[in-house]
């Protein structure tokens, strides 16, 4: 019954059975606390960001901590900037000084992460930005903090691109030989030219031979789409996609991440954080799409998660808590079950559940269309109460008062207690024949 989906040169078994991830933008940006990106938007130079890279000091960092609320919330891997577009290192890189041990947190913030996540079960993903602000030879392009700055336009003209692409690999080798099994690959990230500035892509990373250097040192590691050569797993950003992503016309293994609050960098005025329930019904909407969701987390640069994240992270864990079935292993319902108004369908081909996800609680009853037969019992996940069910045909029209309008040869109504369950999305479980 399943789906034909695109086969990926890594493992992507893991992948798409855990389905939710937690994504971690931590860098000299958590200090300006106003996105990851103020240094292209403010078109800061090197000598004035380096204010950041003085006063980084996470006194407060507790990976421990960390990891146990992306456990608690029914994460199942988390991705990590170990660099960002800043160039700013998370670890003790033998290729630069541009890293936490030379900062005043004075030590490699990334193995002791890597340690707490991987202890709890989590798989380990390294981002890592293609595009570098700080290295000496790397050239200016329409993305670039200087961008607009003559001097430095003349002296980019100087610099050797071939130097930065040497030491891309060469961190790519570090991070890959460096920690153990590292699970998720992503770099970030190619993009065109504009205003004049010629853009970065595939040739300019080295993309086809960075790939045989990545496969070489981690021959299951999945990788991401942005070096423009391919690769595993598609990753639309900020975007719920209307449906199963597809490359040249064929479903493909995909991850969508998401903020809580629009920047990924720890941002303190932002306002527009999603609610609990939002965040539940994305992830619901994404698995039933055949997809994952990777959610971001932005640390203060004390390091620690802001309490409107953690508070999000337990509402959705206590939601997965009572609902995880509904998500891990489970996939895009097959095409002959229709979904019903307000409602998303999961299927776990392995046991053969079908998950009815009831975002708007309905009056009494839910039709399901193409269901007729094939349901052997139905009850609601949230406390295992039997949800009873009618099914076929009863003549339309108002007979002695019953008004039974909805139901055919092909159906199969559930009868559900008028008072919505107290869950954020309360989830039916169908035990298919
Ligand atoms: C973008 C942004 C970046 C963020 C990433 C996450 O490419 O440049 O700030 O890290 O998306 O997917």
């Amino acid at each position: 019954m399943g789906f034909e989906v695109e086969k990926t040169t890594g493992d992507s078994e893991w992948f798409v059975r855990d389905r939710f991830g937690l994504f971690i933008h931590w860098g000299l940006y958590s200090l300006g606390a106003r996105h990851e990106w103020l240094q292209s938007r403010e078109r800061m130079s090197p000598e004035k960001y380096a204010k950041y890279f003085k006063r980084f000091d996470p006194d407060l960092y507790d990976p421990e901590l960390w990891a146990q609320l992306a456990a608690d919330a029914g994460m199942k891997y988390f991705v990590v900037t170990t660099k960002h577009h800043e160039g700013f290192c998370l670890w003790d890189s033998k290729l630069t000084d541009y890293k936490a041990p030379n900062t005043p947190a004075g030590r490699d913030v990334l193995r002791p992460m890597v340690e707490a996540f991987r202890s709890r079960g989590l798989r380990t993903g390294f981002y890592y930005s293609l595009i570098d602000w700080h290295h000496p030879h790397y050239t200016v392009d329409p993305k670039h903090p200087l961008r607009f700055d003559p001097e430095f336009v003349a002296q980019s003209a100087t610099r050797d691109f071939s130097v930065y692409r040497d030491y891309l690999f060469g961190q790519t080798r570090e991070l890959l030989t460096g920690f153990g099994q590292v699970d998720l690959l992503f770099y970030d990230f190619s993009f065109p030219a504009e205003n004049g500035l010629a853009g970065k892509g595939k040739d300019d990373w080295g993309g086809e031979e960075l790939v045989r250097l990545v496969r070489s040192l981690q021959p299951n590691i999945l990788l991401n789409d942005r070096l423009q050569v391919g690769g595993d797993i598609t990753t639309p950003e900020q975007y719920i996609p209307t449906g199963w992503v597809k490359v040249n016309g064929k479903r493909v293994v995909w991850e969508t991440c998401h903020t809580f609050s629009g920047s990924w960098g720890y941002h303190r005025e932002e306002e527009s954080w999603k609610s609990v329930e939002q965040l539940i019904r994305m992830l619901i909407d994404v698995v039933s799409k055949g997809g994952n969701l990777l959610l971001n987390v932005g640390p203060t640069a004390r390091g620690e998660f802001d309490e409107r994240a953690v508070d999000r992270l337990k509402g959705i864990g206590e939601w997965m808590r009572r609902h995880s079935r509904s998500i891990y292993g489970c996939t895009q319902a097959p095409e002959s079950f229709e979904c019903p108004p307000d409602c998303r369908l999961t299927y776990n081909p392995q046991t053969n559940r079908m998950y009815l996800h009831v975002f708007s609680w309905p009056f009494k009853n839910i039709h399901l269309r193409g269901f007729a037969g094939k349901v052997e019992y139905a009850q609601l996940l949230g406390d295992a109460s039997e949800i009873r069910m009618k099914e076929g045909f009863v003549a339309s029209g108002i007979e002695e008062g019953a008004f039974r309008e909805g139901r055919d040869e092909h159906t199969v109504t559930l009868s559900l207690p008028v008072k919505k369950p107290n869950a954020a999305v309360p989830v039916i479980e169908l035990f298919l024949k």
